[in-house]
C-alpha cells in the first residue's frame, strides 16, 4: 500500500507545522508589546537584573531601583553604599532623569569611586527608554 509508506512523513510534517505556528503566535506576542515604551525599558532592565531588583526594598548586589527616580543617591535605608556615592547625595544631587542619563552613560564619570561595576550604556535611546521605565514603577 502506497499510502501507508508515506504516512509517517505526513505526521512529521504535520508537527512541524505545529510547531511553526506556535512560534509564530510568541512572536506575534512579542511584537505587539512592542511599541510601548516601557517595555522597551523593561528590556534594557535585563542588563541592570543581575544586581538590582525593581521590587521594593530588595537589595541584590545593587540597592533596590523601586522609586530611584526622585531618590537623593545614597539614601535608600538598609543598603550599604559607597563613601562616593552617599558624598555625591550630600552635594544635594536628585537622582532625575538628566542626573541618572549623565550617571548611566558612564557611571564613574558622575561617582567616580562608586561601587558599581558598571561600564556605562552608549545608546541614547536605550538610556531614555529605561530611566522612563524605572520612572514608572512607582506609578
Ligand atoms: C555589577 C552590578 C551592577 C550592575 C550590572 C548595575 N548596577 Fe547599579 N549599582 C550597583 C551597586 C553595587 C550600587 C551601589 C553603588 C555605590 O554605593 O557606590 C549601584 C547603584 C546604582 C544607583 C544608585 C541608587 C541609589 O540608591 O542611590 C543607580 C541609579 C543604579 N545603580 C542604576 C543602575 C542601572 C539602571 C543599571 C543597568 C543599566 C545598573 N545600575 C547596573 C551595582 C550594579
Amino acid at each position: 500500500m502506497k499510502a501507508n509508506t508515506n504516512e509517517p512523513k505526513n505526521k512529521e510534517f504535520m508537527m512541524n507545522r505545529k510547531t511553526i505556528m506556535s512560534i509564530g503566535g510568541a512572536l506575534a506576542l512579542t511584537i505587539s508589546a512592542a511599541p510601548s515604551f516601557a517595555a522597551d525599558g523593561a528590556e534594557v532592565f535585563n542588563k541592570c537584573r543581575v544586581c538590582h531588583s525593581v521590587e521594593e526594598g530588595k537589595k541584590k548586589v545593587g540597592p533596590s531601583l523601586y522609586g530611584v527616580v526622585g531618590r537623593t543617591p545614597g539614601t535608600l535605608a538598609g543598603y550599604k553604599y559607597s563613601a562616593s556615592m552617599t558624598d555625591f547625595g550630600a552635594t544635594g544631587a536628585v537622582w532625575d532623569a538628566a542626573t541618572l542619563n549623565t550617571y548611566l552613560t558612564n557611571p564613574r564619570g558622575l561617582v567616580a569611586k562608586t561601587k558599581m561595576i558598571f561600564p556605562g550604556l552608549g545608546d541614547e535611546a536605550e538610556r531614555t527608554a529605561l530611566i522612563a521605565y524605572l520612572d514608572g514603577l512607582d506609578g
